[in-house]
């Protein structure tokens, strides 16, 4: 018999129906992509890292700031988390006190960021580096939420640690929920290891058994079978989808449908092309033709990765300036995208 993996999942105060995330993913989670990932059964969205700094520079006001276009939560959104970033307690707790317009179903911290922009100020995944200061933004943003927000909950979000020689998800994670987080999320590479190398689920199986808070899974997971292994051999309450969902949003659906009934029907390349379609109609409607074209270039790299003659396809899409151009290339190529 098939253990129930596919379940319910209770974050703070937050109930959700499943436990398939969509990771945060800067360059690709705005709310087009959730949308089409809700569709297709993802349970919890992310929106990307978004600077705690900035929103409190300039807060975003104007729907076409492109910022506001990633705060915004989609029409059938009904549960999407924003991602904060930053090192400073104070700076966090406003950012996260000005999200209450946009209404999140939680706030989640970002210290897992690798990227050097991001470290050099102490945030992301620096923020491992320094435990108590991390206790501290999460205890800020805790507050920030309890005033301002209804209590949603506030989760984090981490690596497995610096470097091979710092391995301290167990104290991060320990720190976080005493400083009142909801949930852990734990991409098992450290900081050093990037996006390359693997990731380490014996990290994730480990901190299963230490908090008292529901750990979501997240790291080479590029298909069905890998969740449903994540699951089984973790025993971690959820898991999010990264670059596995990119050009494959019917991923969330082939999961749920392995994890409940043993088997999934295969979505074909007319189908994710259709979806990347569908996508550019809905990022075109927040930000523009012009620029909905050009941000989809990277995307359709990913739409098109494994098809027939994929290469081919993304070598002309890659010059489409308009929807009429895309959907031109897109039918030529596929009669019933
Ligand atoms: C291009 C890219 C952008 C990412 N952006 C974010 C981000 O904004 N916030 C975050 O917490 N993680 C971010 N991540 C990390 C992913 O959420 C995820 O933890 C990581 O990719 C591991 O999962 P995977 O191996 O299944 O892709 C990003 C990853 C990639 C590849």
């Amino acid at each position: 018999m098939l253990m129930q993996l596919y379940h319910s999942v209770q974050i703070g105060g937050l109930s959700l129906e499943g436990n398939l995330f969509l990771a945060p993913v800067a360059g690709y989670s705005d709310r087009a992509f959730r949308s089409i990932c809700v569709e297709q059964g993802a349970n919890l969205t992310f929106t990307e890292l978004i600077s705690s700094e900035a929103m409190i520079r300039s807060p975003v006001c104007n729907e076409k700031n492109p910022t506001a276009a990633l705060l915004m939560r989609s029409d059938n959104e009904a549960y999407y988390s924003i991602q904060l970033f930053g090192a400073n307690p104070e700076v966090m707790g406003r950012a996260a006190a000005l999200l209450a317009r946009w209404k999140p179903s939680a706030i989640d911290i970002n210290a897992g960021c690798p990227v050097p922009k991001v470290v050099k100020t102490g945030a992301g995944s620096a923020l491992m580096k320094n435990p108590a200061n991390l206790g501290r933004v999460v205890e800020s943003v805790a507050g920030a939420s309890q005033t301002y927000l209804e209590n949603v909950p506030v989760t984090v979000k981490m690596r497995s640690g610096w470097d091979a020689e710092s391995i301290n998800y167990r104290e991060c994670a320990r720190i976080a929920v005493e400083a009142g987080a909801a949930m852990i999320s734990l991409h098992s590479r450290t900081r050093s290891q990037g996006y390359s190398g693997k990731s380490d689920w014996t990290h994730i199986a480990d901190l299963v058994t230490r908090v008292p808070v529901p750990v979501t899974g997240s790291g080479d997971l590029f298909s069905p079978e890998d969740a449903q292994r994540m699951l089984e051999e973790t025993g971690c309450a959820a898991v999010m989808f990264a670059r596995g969902a990119m050009g494959n949003p019917f991923i969330f659906a082939s999961t749920k449908e392995l994890l409940t009934k043993g088997a999934y029907t295969a979505h074909g390349g007319a189908e994710r092309l259709a979806a990347g379609f569908r996508q550019l109609l809905l990022l075109s409607a927040d930000i523009g033709e012009g620029a909905a074209c050009r941000e989809m270039r990277k995307q359709f790299c990913a739409y098109t990765r494994g098809i027939p003659q994929g290469a081919e396809l993304r070598n002309r899409l890659v010059h489409a300036e308009t929807i009429a151009e895309y959907k031109r290339i897109l039918e030529r190529d596929n009669p019933r995208p």
